[in-house]
């Protein structure tokens, strides 16, 4: 293999879980077949500080990443900063989901191939749920009754430390997501329409969001205005709680060997309540290569190899990441390895997109506007309906001045 020649290509990887693990073996992979180098480089947990991470880097027209992890929200965002990546891929975007390569597609340019796809579900407890009868529950009234019942005849007996429901409450992207679920499955909309206008001042809304502030404190615990996606993993996986809310990577970390409740962890759809729908909130990475990489060939071969069948079936196996190939979900070591894959297809037909491909690059703004707006309700500052007027005043002030 011709050494002399070897390209370092250096790819930025998220680290929740064990996604930097997966990552460094996936691109290692990559760097031995083609006779290349691959450096790593780890990048902050929270979504939006990744975001704000990226924008810094690409202000400066920096060099130092080739292949950039991207959040599924963030294509329009970051267009400019990214190579059409149709020169390379010899149509092998057309093996993955429509809606994502949509999604990845702005201005007719293809921006970012798709990587794995998140979705949100409900964890439970399999052996809690079946000593105490209940079933998983499909109404956020039931959800809050069995997360009640079974906290409390815990605690008296010999788990104190036992909680209801654990899920993502911090001021971050997560937030969005979490939040964006109790919206929609309550019929509440989506923060804005399919046209931009904003609904997010309506009365399903505020009850969603006046519910979860209940939450707090009750049957979770009041840590959770300050957890992310690994925060609350934590506390289920160490059999501290019932209920949770997560994406995918955490059923197979919670079926590790070493993990205090495998063989007792079930997942069903996210409740819903009145006349709306369960929703899970879409969730997912992509791999795009920067405009500012010496190596754009070297960066988009790698960014092929990893988001291509071999290594999507790997990580499906080994991290439960769902796959954005569309054959993979039929296939049947995936599924025997993850019995999660054999449960999706319906949670799949749930899902509910943040307005990112409505917004553009003005969605980071929204979203954080959202999230603050719902964290201080959380925090019992004040109830949703006033919080959710001003925000619709806010909002609708910054979409005049745009
Ligand atoms: C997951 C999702 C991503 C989302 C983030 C929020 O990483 O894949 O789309 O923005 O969680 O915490």
């Amino acid at each position: 293999m011709a050494q002399v020649h070897a390209i370092e290509v250096a790819i930025s990887c998220g680290a929740v879980g064990i996604e930097l693990e997966l990552c460094r073996s996936g691109a290692e992979a990559w760097a031995r077949d083609t006779g290349n180098r691959v450096k790593i480089v780890s990048t902050p947990n929270d979504s939006n500080e990744r975001l704000a991470l990226y924008q810094q880097l690409f202000a400066t027209g920096s060099k130092e990443i080739d292949v950039f992890q991207i959040d599924v929200i963030w294509p329009g965002t970051l267009a400019d900063h990214l190579i059409d990546l149709r020169s390379y891929t010899k149509g092998a975007e057309t093996e993955h989901v429509d809606f994502l390569v949509e999604n990845n597609t702005i201005n007719g340019e293809l921006k970012a191939l798709p990587w794995f796809l998140d979705l949100g579900l409900l964890y439970y407890r399999t052996d809690l749920l079946e000593a105490y009868g209940q079933q998983p529950p499909r109404t956020w009234e039931e959800l809050t009754r069995t997360a009640t019942l079974i906290q409390e005849a815990e605690r008296s007996k010999e788990y104190p430390r036992m909680w209801g429901y654990v899920w993502q409450g911090r001021a971050y992207e997560g937030l969005t997501c979490n939040a964006l679920e109790w919206l929609a499955s309550q019929n509440g909309g989506r923060i804005v329409d399919e046209n931009g206008s904003v609904t997010v001042a309506n009365p399903r809304a505020a009850a969603a969001i006046d519910r979860a502030a209940s939450w707090v404190g009750s049957i979770t615990p009041p840590g959770v205005l300050n957890y992310a996606e690994e925060d609350a993993r934590g506390i289920f996986q160490s059999g501290n709680a019932v209920f949770m809310r997560n994406w995918p990577y955490a059923w197979s970390l919670a079926q590790g060997s070493d993990s205090p409740v495998r063989g007792k962890v079930g997942v069903a759809p996210l409740p819903a309540s009145g006349d709306g729908q369960s929703s899970a909130a879409l969730g997912g990475w992509q791999l795009a290569v920067s405009r500012y990489s010496t190596n754009p060939e070297a960066a988009a071969s790698l960014a092929l190899y990893l988001t291509g069948a071999a290594e999507q079936k790997r990580r499906a196996i080994e991290g439960s990441f769902n796959p954005t190939r569309q054959s993979l979900y039929k296939d049947s070591e995936i599924i025997a390895a993850n019995p999660l894959f054999a449960k999706l297809g319906p949670i799949l037909k749930s899902v509910v997109a943040r307005p990112s491909t409505t917004l553009g690059s003005f969605y980071s703004r929204v979203s954080a506007e959202f999230w603050q707006t719902v964290h201080t309700v959380l925090a019992g500052q004040e109830t949703a309906e006033p919080a959710l007027e001003r925000l619709q005043g806010r909002l609708e002030a910054l979409r005049r001045r745009r």
